[in-house]
């Protein structure tokens, strides 16, 4: 095939030139792919012989996107506009061909071609606003010209991948190849086109779609409305419904304008940046350093769940949804009935809303097996404990495990907080023994922290690896200390809000404070929902803590209707004057003087000390890189992903600024706030953790 440069080839057969563009691992945009397609274009067009034009690619996807690592660069070669200019005024009929994805930038070329074929496995999507983006070479103005505004809204907030069939209905696709045959149907397609001498669509010159909604401003307030609970805090939502009006309202070329000037802000800001750095990170927290690629994978065809509890019954459900039997234990057979029952239950929640079938609901729980002994695991490839936090409980199930569990199956614990080692050391087999830490709930929540243990082998590291991918989710491997690296940084934030309480901030102040900042849920929000009397003992408590005198007056949080907060039928939290009551009376007795709290020292003193203990677990290396602990913040716990997680947004305030802030906080407050020796050598070195 002759190459036009290292990732494009133009063939010439009769009257079709085939370009054929293969850039692993996604054929991303990169300055030689435009270069290649506009060189590729740009011949074909010169070409006498050819007639028509057709752009495939070889490997896994057509064009992904922009390369996303290229962003911030100087820009090289021709530009994406060029290329795009290029395509849609060629006097030759074009044609996409697509299989894989055709997202972002990718649609945008297939949406400048003149028609597209696609194959039926194969899905379009303008996943920008995912990274903090809109589509920025026309999309936003192409799109609601083929599915009408509504459609492309939903397309670009949501930034979804749309299956091939449904984009043959929008006319987002024209025609559907054979799974096997693409390049042979998009060469018949592009024959067809040339025979029936089809015109040049140009999807930039029909207007029939958006006519309609011309002035409908109570479209696009529907719409935000309809999205603002899920979007709270993001910019490129907002600026995605802002292009669409543009499309609707304004020519193509003065909506072109909008879409670059928004683009350029949203490019230039923050919150793209750290929802980019988020991309990366994630897929940077499966490497391990030392872990080859060809590391053996153990094959999991059963998996084990021991304790059917909130934590076991999510776990089971991830295995399930992705066809991997489980075998599930439980102490009794009542309670094996009331978590099995759960389990259904939620997935006929699950179903109720159309997200599965009716079908798929039995057919997940046909592959549950409730039973009670231990003994039932003998066939299971994995074993994930989740029975209650309590260490002689667990070093007690790992013992008999050891008796049972076939040779070479991975033992895992689904501890929040107990010391790994300390667990393996019960067996004879602790290479075998790793730490796998749902969080709740475990159906829904995207992490895992893999929680290595000194004698985990690497073989059983990373099979976990490829067990979080296969069921969807995100992980981070993480090293053994107390809380791991999620539940220590927790610590810090949790001990910091208790203390501001008494200090004269409210608990509503403090969880206003946090979820502003971009939280789902400020701390006693939190601990309403959970219930205030875990690990609270009416018999013995002395009202010594404000939990206790809480729950002394029977607010217990959301159960009991009342906690930190008054709760009314529907769940709807108010600020009561009675906690305020009870806060004041706890600190007369205690002879506390409450001060005013700003919002600016609520998130300072929350936010820095959990920054400062990231650097902490740097340095013992906990995690293995900064970004891994950034990943467990933003999936586990709900840190706003447009501020990257903890360590992220202190590069943003500037580690200098933090350490600053810590001594002074250390100088008021004492040891909580003592900086790591880390961050200082990072500040005075000037060391950039993120490489
Ligand atoms: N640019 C650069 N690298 C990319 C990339 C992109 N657009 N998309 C994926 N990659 C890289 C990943 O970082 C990863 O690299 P690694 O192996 O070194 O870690 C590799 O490709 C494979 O990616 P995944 O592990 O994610 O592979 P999957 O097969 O699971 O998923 C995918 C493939 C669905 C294409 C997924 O990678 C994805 O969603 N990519 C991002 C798509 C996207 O957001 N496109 C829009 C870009 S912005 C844009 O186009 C702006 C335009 O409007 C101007
Ligand atoms: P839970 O109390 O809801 O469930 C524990 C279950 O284990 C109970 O149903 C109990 O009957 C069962 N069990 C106890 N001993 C057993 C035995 N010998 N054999 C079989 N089953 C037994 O507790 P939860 O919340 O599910 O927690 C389980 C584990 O997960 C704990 O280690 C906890 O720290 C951890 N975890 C909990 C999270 C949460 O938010 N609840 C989050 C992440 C981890």
């Amino acid at each position: 095939m002759p190459s036009l440069n290292e990732v494009t080839n133009l063939d010439v057969d009769s009257r079709i030139a085939v370009l054929t563009l293969n850039s692993p691992p996604v054929n991303a945009l990169s300055a030689n792919v435009r270069e290649g397609l506009h060189i590729g274009v740009k011949s074909a067009i010169e070409n006498e012989e050819v007639e028509a034009i057709v752009i495939i690619c070889e490997g896994r996807t057509f064009i992904a996107g922009a390369d996303i690592s290229e962003f911030g660069q100087e820009p090289k070669g021709p530009s994406l506009y060029e290329v795009q200019d290029m395509i849609e005024s060629s006097p030759k009929p074009i044609v996409s061909a697509i299989h894989g994805t055709a997202l972002g930038g990718g649609l945008e070329v297939a949406l400048t071609c003149h028609y597209r074929i696609a194959v039926p496995s194969s899905k379009c999507g303008l996943p920008e606003v995912n990274l903090g983006l809109l589509p920025g070479a026309g999309g936003t103005q192409r799109l609601p010209r083929i599915v009408g505004a509504q459609k492309a809204m939903e397309m670009m907030t949501s930034g979804a991948h749309i299956p091939a069939n449904q984009c043959l209905e929008m006319g987002l696709v024209d025609e559907i190849a054979n799974e096997d045959s693409l390049l042979e149907d998009a060469v018949n397609f592009a024959n067809q086109i040339i025979n029936e001498k089809r015109p040049l669509v140009k999807v930039r010159d029909n207007d029939e779609k958006i006519n309609k909604d011309r002035g409908n401003e109570e479209l696009f307030s529907n719409f935000r409305k309809s999205i603002a609970r899920k979007t709270r805090g993001f910019l490129a939502p907002e600026y995605n419904i802002q292009c669409v009006e543009a499309a609707v309202n304004k020519p193509f070329d003065e909506g072109i304008k909008v879409e670059r000037e928004l683009f350029t802000k949203l490019m230039t800001g923050s919150q793209s940046a750290a929802q980019r750095y988020a991309f990366f990170s994630e897929r940077q927290a499966n490497k391990v350093p030392d872990i080859s690629k060809d590391e053996s994978i153990k094959e999991i065809k059963k998996v084990g769940v021991i304790g059917a509890g909130t934590m076991g019954g999510g776990i089971s459900m991830n295995f399930a949804n992705v066809g991997i039997p489980v075998t599930i234990i439980e102490q009794n057979e009542e309670r094996l009935e009331r978590g099995i029952s759960v389990m259904r239950r939620n997935y006929e929640n699950t179903a109720r809303k159309g997200r599965i079938s009716e079908n798929d609901v039995e057919k997940r729980m046909g592959l549950i097996n409730g039973q009670t002994s231990l003994g039932s695991l003998n066939d299971c490839d994995l074993i994930i404990e989740a029975v209650f936090e309590n260490m002689d409980l667990k070093k007690d199930i790992f013992k008999q495990l050891d008796s049972i569990a076939k040779e070479g199956a991975i033992l895992a614990s689904n501890t929040s907080a107990l010391n790994v080692n300390e667990i393996a050391a019960e067996t004879s087999r602790p290479e075998d023994v790793i730490g796998l830490h749902f969080f709740s709930p475990a159906n829904v929540m995207r992490l895992l922290e893999i929680v290595r243990g000194e004698k985990t082998s690497k073989s059983v590291v990373a099979s976990s690896l490829a067990i979080a991918k296969k069921i969807n989710k995100i992980a981070a491997v993480v090293g053994v200390c107390p809380g791991f690296v999620g539940n220590r940084i927790l610590a810090q934030r949790q001990r910091e809000a208790n203390k501001l309480i008494l200090e004269g901030a409210l608990p509503w102040e403090i969880d206003d404070a946090l979820y502003d900042f971009g939280f789902p849920m400020g701390p006693f929000a939190m601990s309403d929902l959970a219930g205030l009397d875990i690990g609270w003992n009416k018999e013995t408590s002395k009202g010594e803590t404000l939990r206790d005198l809480l729950c002394e007056a029977g607010r217990l949080g959301q159960k009991s209707r009342k906690g930190f907060y008054l709760y009314d039928e529907n769940r709807n939290k108010s600020p009561d004057p009675e906690v305020e009551q009870i806060i004041r009376d706890f600190a007369e007795t205690r002879q506390i003087r409450l001060r005013d709290v700003t919002k600016e020292e609520i998130l300072e003193r929350c936010l820095y000390p959990m920054i400062n203990e990231g650097f902490k677990i740097l340095e013992e290396g906990m995690a293995i890189r900064a970004s891994d602990i950034d990943v467990v913040w933003v999936y586990g716990y709900g840190w706003p992903i447009y501020e990257g997680g903890p360590m992220f947004y202190g590069s943003l305030i500037g580690f200098d600024k933090i350490l600053e802030g810590l001594k002074q906080m250390e100088e008021k407050f004492g040891p909580d706030f003592t900086p790591s020796p880390y961050l200082e050598r990072v500040v005075e070195e000037k060391i950039n953790i993120f490489v």
